[in-house]
Formats: C-alpha cells, sequence, structure tokens
C-alpha cells in the first residue's frame, strides 16, 4: 500500500496536484461544489495509477484540483465503496493520497436515512460522531507505522472547532443545520423497517454506506475531519416507507446549492 501511494502522489505531483490545503469527497449533496472551484486540473479516475474506479451510476470518477478563494482544494468527484466490492483498504486509497500530496484537513458528504424523527427529507446534519458497524476495518493486518499509529484515538474523529465553525455559517446564511451520529452499514439494501429501528436504538439519527472508514483512516494519517449528511428518506417508526436510489439522488440534489455553498464559505474563511 505504502508503495502504490507514494507512486500516485508523485504522479499527481508532476501532474500539477500541489500541496492542497483541503481534500473534499464530493459525496452526495456535494456535487455543486465542482461549479464553485476555480478548476486547475482535472484527471480521470482510470489515468491514475493505482486508482479504483467508481462503479455506481451518478458517481463519476474524476480528481479534480483547484482553489476556492484563496484556498488550493483537492475533489474527489466519486468515491468507492465497500459494497462495489472493493476491499475496505482500497476504499480508503484516495485518502491516503491526499494525505501524503500534503492535505491536513478532510471534507466529506454523504447521503443518508434519518432515523431521528425531527429530521425532514432534504434536511442537513453536521456529523458530530460515528458508529461503525462495516464489516471489515480499513486498519485490520499488519500496521505501517508511516501512515500511523496501530492504535488510533477517535475521540475527536470530527473536529469540533471546524463544527462550530459550520454552525456559525449556516446560522448566518438562515439555514437549518442538525447535528448527529452517522452509523455506517455496509449496503447495498437499504434498511428493512426493524433495521432503521435498531440503528436508532443503538444511538444514531442517520445511516449510510460509506464516510466511516474514509474518516478512520484520516484519523489514522493525522489529519482532521469535517463530515456532513443529507437526509435523503427516513426510516423513522410508522413512516418507513419505500426508497429507491433516484429518489435519494433526487433528495440529495435538492440540498446540492446550499450545503456547496456552506462548504465553500467555511473553505474560504
Ligand atoms: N440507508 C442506507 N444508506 C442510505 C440511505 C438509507 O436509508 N439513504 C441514503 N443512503
Amino acid at each position: 500500500m505504502w508503495n502504490k501511494v507514494q507512486e500516485t502522489v508523485s504522479y499527481l505531483k508532476e501532474n500539477g496536484f500541489t500541496t492542497p490545503d483541503y481534500g473534499i469527497i464530493l459525496g452526495s449533496g456535494l456535487g455543486k461544489l465542482v461549479d464553485i472551484i476555480d478548476i486547475e486540473k482535472k484527471i480521470d479516475y482510470k489515468d491514475i495509477p493505482n486508482f479504483p474506479v467508481s462503479t455506481v451510476a451518478g458517481h463519476s470518477g474524476k480528481l479534480i484540483f483547484g482553489t476556492i478563494g484563496a484556498k488550493k482544494v483537492i475533489c474527489l468527484q466519486g468515491r468507492f465503496h465497500y459494497y462495489e466490492g472493493w476491499s475496505i483498504q482500497q476504499t480508503v486509497f484516495p485518502v491516503r493520497v491526499m494525505k501524503f500530496l500534503g492535505v491536513q484537513n478532510l471534507i466529506v458528504s454523504n447521503a443518508s436515512g434519518g432515523v431521528n424523527a425531527n429530521f425532514s427529507v432534504g434536511d442537513i446534519m453536521l456529523i458530530t460522531d460515528h458508529i461503525n458497524m462495516m464489516p471489515e476495518h480499513p486498519l485490520h493486518g499488519k500496521n505501517d507505522e508511516r501512515f500511523g499509529p496501530r492504535f488510533v484515538d477517535m475521540h475527536d474523529a470530527y473536529d469540533k472547532s471546524m463544527l462550530a465553525k459550520m454552525e456559525k455559517i449556516a446560522a448566518a446564511e438562515n439555514v437549518k443545520v442538525h447535528k448527529g451520529v452517522y452509523m455506517a452499514l455496509q449496503g447495498p439494501t437499504f434498511e428493512t423497517p426493524a433495521e432503521y429501528g435498531m440503528v436508532r436504538a443503538l444511538g444514531a439519527d442517520c445511516v449510510g454506506m460509506s464516510t466511516v472508514p474514509e474518516v478512520i483512516a484520516a484519523k489514522h494519517m493525522g489529519m482532521t475531519c469535517f463530515g456532513v449528511s443529507v437526509i435523503t428518506d427516513l426510516g423513522v417508526e410508522g413512516i418507513v416507507e419505500a426508497v429507491s436510489h433516484e429518489e435519494v439522488q433526487k433528495a440529495a440534489k435538492s440540498a446540492e446549492k446550499i450545503l456547496s455553498k456552506l462548504v465553500a464559505k467555511f473553505i474560504v474563511e
């Protein structure tokens, strides 16, 4: 893994991806951020050595480098989900590459099913913490100390000062945001009513199929993380309704403009 990461980093540096301030995983809800970025470089995943290539409809695969205000950003347009068949280590490969390009701050977005009765479809939830229920762990196996320590502290997985700053920006923009706990399950099935009930009973506010492995890898390497979730469907007791990928995408799109604006402001400030 180490050699592959270094090879990919060298390739990207040679192609002008130099020391970005922020790494951003453009999950659902952040698609419009690409319209705000002054794009300098864009490379298809298939042209990047060692990069996995995303297979999910609506998750195209491009690595983008550019600026938002005075800040340099590198964006993953299209992420790698465990349910696609990648090993869990492969799903976090791009985060490892970001770190060794010089990224210290990671911003991640996702779509999720809300299990908190105060949530509505289209709401934005700032992630305060997570519960990892994925069947595999990205740090499983022999630890490579060049990436980080064997035992990783996770008490501040989602940085409190970044969270407070985003809350302030949202308030100034008059955007209602929730705060809560994200649970990661492997998917690709959405949850049964009983499973949504379990998610809630275990202490989460929403559930999705991504983000947690990436944040774990980032914390392993000493990065600072901020995560945000768009609530695209509800798994609240008594109102669990049918859900489809198309509906998830539609709900995520409805929050895209405002969430992208918030994140852009956050980066500039
Ligand atoms: N469950 C899991 N993942 C999801 C959901 C959900 O309800 N909505 C969007 N991603």
